[in-house]
């Protein structure tokens, strides 16, 4: 059974992982380059779960703090029986990171990525024993977000989807295995929406805020699709589209020039203050 987790990036969904995990008194080794990202991810989820226990939304009463080691040294993970990788969505990045893991974990430690679109098989090709890597596509916010996409690529064991399931178990989260596709699938049906809703925008057939409504009065989405653009985050937005264009090769996927300009603009959502809203 898994009793120790490695979580790699301290941002917005390595902390959301790091807290679930942390929740379910499971051990977590938490691991950033900066310090900073560290101290303010242990600051988010006390937060967090002070917010969700008022709101009664929460079953567990363990305080997840004493179970969230954090280093800026990769050496935390050698004995962990899973790491999950939670970083930046570049594919030489998460590379970079899975050498290292090989040359750091346990042979027989579970070796995962948290991509929202990036080919599990490629990265797993990278390993000495690529039966052990498989993806764990956590949602944001992943405190409130019941579902993980579980993506099992060709070198993908059966022992790994098995030991991905109980720990998802464990956390009170639903697994849906599928398989290794570029943007696996909920990327793959989520993004050409948001990009549409881009579009709209762009054309001037309607603002954010009306398209935001239209959708969540109209169509029963818990937020609107630029919102959400905005929580994602318009770079992550993206990066998932420009790889599934690559990849799929279909002009559907082409990201609307809006996306694009809001990005080299800075403006990429919540995390930077602004995108399609204004945040404080
Ligand atoms: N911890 C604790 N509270 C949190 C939180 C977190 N991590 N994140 C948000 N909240 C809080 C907010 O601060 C807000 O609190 P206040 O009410 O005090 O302002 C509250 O949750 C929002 O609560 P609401 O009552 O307004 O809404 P809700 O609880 O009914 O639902 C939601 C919130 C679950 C986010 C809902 O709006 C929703 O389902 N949105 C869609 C989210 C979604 O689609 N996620 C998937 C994105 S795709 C993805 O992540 C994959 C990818 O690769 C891109």
């Amino acid at each position: 059974m898994i009793q120790t987790v490695g979580v790699i990036g301290a941002g917005q969904m390595g902390q959301g992982i790091a807290q679930v995990l942390a929740c379910a008194s499971i051990n977590v080794c938490l691991v950033d380059l900066a310090q900073q990202a560290l101290d303010s991810a242990l600051l988010t989820t006390s937060s967090s779960v002070a917010k969700l226990q008022e709101k009664g939304k929460l079953n567990s009463a363990t305080n997840p703090l004493p179970f969230i080691q954090t280093s800026t040294d990769m050496q935390l993970l050698a004995d962990c029986d899973l790491v999950i990788e939670a970083v930046t969505e570049d594919e030489m990045t998460k590379r970079t990171i899975f050498e290292s893991l090989n040359q750091i974990c346990r042979p027989d430690a579970i070796l995962a990525s948290n991509t929202s679109s990036i080919s599990i098989g490629r990265l797993a090709a990278i390993v000495d024993q690529p039966e052990r890597m498989i993806g764990v596509h956590f949602m944001n916010p992943v405190p409130l977000m019941p579902l993980i996409e579980v993506i099992e690529a060709k070198q993908t064991s059966t022992e790994s989807v098995a030991a991905v399931q109980q720990l998802a178990e464990r956390i009170e989260k639903t697994a849906v295995v599928v398989k290794d596709r570029p943007a696996f699938v909920l990327n793959r049906i989520l993004l050409p929406t948001i990009n549409e809703a881009i579009r709209v925008v762009e054309e001037g057939t309607a603002s954010a805020e009306q398209v935001d409504q239209i959708m969540t009065l109209g169509a029963g989405f818990p937020m609107g699709p630029l919102a959400l653009a905005d929580m994602i985050g318009l770079d992550t937005c993206l990066s998932i589209l420009d790889l599934m264009f690559v990849e799929l090769k279909d002009s559907r996927y082409l990201p609307a020039p809006l996306l694009r300009e809001q990005v080299v603009a800075g403006r990429l959502g919540k995390k930077s203050g602004e995108g399609f809203y204004q945040y404080a």
